[in-house]
């Protein structure tokens, strides 16, 4: 594999490998020196068009996890600032001699086009409305930890902002491919245009499954790609749709709530709910170091030793 730009790039067999792999990498990173040679001497740029916290940092620990050399960009302290174009700033980038392209963009299929102008690999790192694979396979690290290998049946609700999101987009990929079953939850205005290829069902009322689902996982309204009001207000967003204290009371004794973050305590979910014990939302972040240091390892390091 030479990129990473879609979870259809790994199919069930690619996810089941990763995962397998993240997992030596857990162990990894619960060492008192959590670190391996497996990557030196290859350096990792960070390429970020767009905010974020947990994927950058994830993937910079991940790489100095793994003895790489990091550089990092970003739009706001580039010479983007001047005029500089993506291609433009590939190209300056490689010839500095970089390994992997970990790429943020707000265009989707921006990585795509990166990587046809680099010998470098190119990672995915969120793109747009379409993708984030490194997010949806730290999700399924997450519930495999709790539910074992197989997914077979979950019942998973992704719930919220579905037609904005890039992490539902991966995550209903990945998590079917795995076999669970997964409903999208939300209003009409905020789903998919087309549901056309989307192996789930949509319930446009959370109270009617929520008694059903073993897995809750809630999306961010993503007002940054919203061009016009798609409801009447995040009042009556909340009302319908958020975790609440209340809702989590009817959740089953055993069901977890994901979330890809960063998230917005008292809208799609309330605090107590966010902290309380079936919220697995910090072991997400944590496993996605690990994930992250299993794609590099994948890309750039496979044939080496992991030690
Ligand atoms: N989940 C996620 O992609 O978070 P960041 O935007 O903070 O990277």
């Amino acid at each position: 594999m030479k990129h990473l730009l879609s979870i259809d790039d790994l199919g069930r067999d690619g996810i089941e490998e990763m995962l397998s792999l993240a997992e030596n990498f857990v162990e990894v990173t619960r060492r008192d020196i959590p670190k391996v040679p497996a990557l030196r001497g290859k350096t990792v740029v960070s390429l970020f068009y767009e905010d974020s916290t947990r994927t950058r940092l994830s993937f910079e620990t991940a790489a100095k996890r793994l003895s790489a050399d990091t550089m990092s960009f970003t739009v706001a302290s580039s010479s983007v600032k001047k005029g500089e174009s993506l291609r433009d700033t590939v190209q300056t980038i490689e010839a500095m001699g970089v390994d992997a392209m970990v790429v943020r963009h707000s265009s989707a299929g921006a990585p795509h086009r990166v990587a046809s102008w680099t010998d470098a690999s190119v990672v995915n790192a969120g793109d747009g409305r379409h993708e984030h694979p490194t997010q949806a396979l730290l999700d399924l690290l997450t519930l495999r930890t709790h539910r074992g290998p197989a997914l077979d049946g979950l019942h998973v609700g992704i719930v919220g902002d579905v037609r904005h999101s890039r992490v539902a987009h991966s995550d209903v990929k990945a998590f079917h491919a795995l076999g669970a079953d997964i409903t999208l939850v939300g209003p009409p205005t905020l789903m998919p245009e087309s549901l056309e290829g989307w192996p789930a069902r949509v319930v446009y009322d959370l109270d009617d499954v929520i008694g059903n689902l073993d897995v809750v996982y809630l999306l961010r309204i993503q007002l940054e790609r919203q061009s016009e009001a798609l409801f009447p207000s995040l009042r009556e967003y909340t009302a319908r749709y958020a975790l609440t204290a209340a809702r989590a009371k009817r959740l089953r004794p055993d069901a977890l709530v994901m979330a890809p973050g960063p998230i917005n305590r008292g809208v799609e979910i309330a605090a107590e709910v966010a902290d309380g014990p079936a919220s697995v939302i910090t072991e997400q972040v944590a496993n996605g170091v690990a994930v992250r240091m299993a794609v590099l390892w994948s890309l750039l390091g496979s044939g080496g030793s992991i030690v």
